[in-house]
């Protein structure tokens, strides 16, 4: 017997260099998982239970080498958390059209080319799927049309993608509100306190609270959860600002 959660368990992590990507792998190889990182950028070396691939997950070749990878590698898949995401901010009479595209590639049409390269290795090893969308699937902000509509897309995409695998794969979703990541960096002062007044929690929460919430969903203690959204934003959600 292993040790940790997901003990002698395959993960595939994507936007695994940075920020919740990079929460998860940390937590994933603690709980005894071995993991295939997944980044457009360089991560650390390779050592016996984490293997880097660089790629951009919106290309089919790149979940082709993935699957590859892990039949070769480790001859198994028992997780796969699809993280990754790019967003460009404008209103939508002003955002280009190719923004749109990459933006719906890159956050929602990558879990359809997962699903589509991984889906065999996932059934034989009756396993997980977690999926990262956002509060934008839930509200709207403005600046954020092709964001919002992806990251809604990735709740329902998640939901069928549950009833399409069951009962051998289970496909849940996290909803992160204000975490505290690089993606912040960009962001005014004034902003960011809004954002994290508009909480319950009073606070940014940290991407090792979202990886908790997806180790939860990527093991065995969620074996009766599927189809399901777990939001992980401090309250953000449940706050009613005016009137
Ligand atoms: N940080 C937040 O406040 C917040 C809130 C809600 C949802 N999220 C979601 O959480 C996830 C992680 O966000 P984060 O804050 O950790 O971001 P981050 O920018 O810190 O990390 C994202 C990683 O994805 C990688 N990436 C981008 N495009 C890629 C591509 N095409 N192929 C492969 N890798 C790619 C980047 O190189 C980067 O390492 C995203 O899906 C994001 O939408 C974040």
């Amino acid at each position: 017997m292993g040790r940790g959660l997901l003990p002698g368990k395959v993960a595939v992590v994507t936007g695994a260099a940075s920020g919740i990507g990079a929460a998860v792998v940390e937590r994933f190889l603690r709980e005894g998982a071995r993991v295939i990182a997944v980044d457009l950028t360089d991560q650390s070396p390779d050592r016996p239970d984490l293997l880097a691939v660089r790629g951009d997950v919106s290309h089919a070749e790149t979940w082709r080498r993935i699957a590859d990878t892990a039949r070769a590698e480790f001859g198994r898949l028992d997780v796969l958390h699809s993280n990754a995401s790019t967003v460009v901010r404008a209103p939508a009479h002003e955002l280009p059209e190719d923004d749109w595209d990459r933006q719906l590639s890159v956050n929602l049409k990558a879990t359809y080319l997962a699903v589509r390269a991984c889906a065999g290795l996932l059934k034989e090893s009756r396993g997980a799927v977690v999926l990262t969308s956002s509060v934008h699937a839930l509200v709207g902000l403005p600046g954020h049309p092709a964001y919002a509509a992806a990251k809604g897309g990735l709740v329902s995409l998640g939901r069928q993608l549950a009833v399409e695998y069951g009962p051998e794969v289970r496909v849940n979703t996290v909803i992160p509100g204000p975490i505290l990541t690089p993606v912040w960096d960009g962001i005014g002062e004034e902003d960011r306190r809004r954002s994290v007044a508009a909480t319950a929690a009073g606070r940014f929460g940290r991407p090792e609270e979202v990886a908790a919430a997806v180790t939860f969903l990527a093991c065995a203690e969620s074996s009766y959860v599927t189809g399901a959204s777990l939001l992980v934003d401090g309250g953000w959600t449940a706050v009613k600002d005016s009137a």
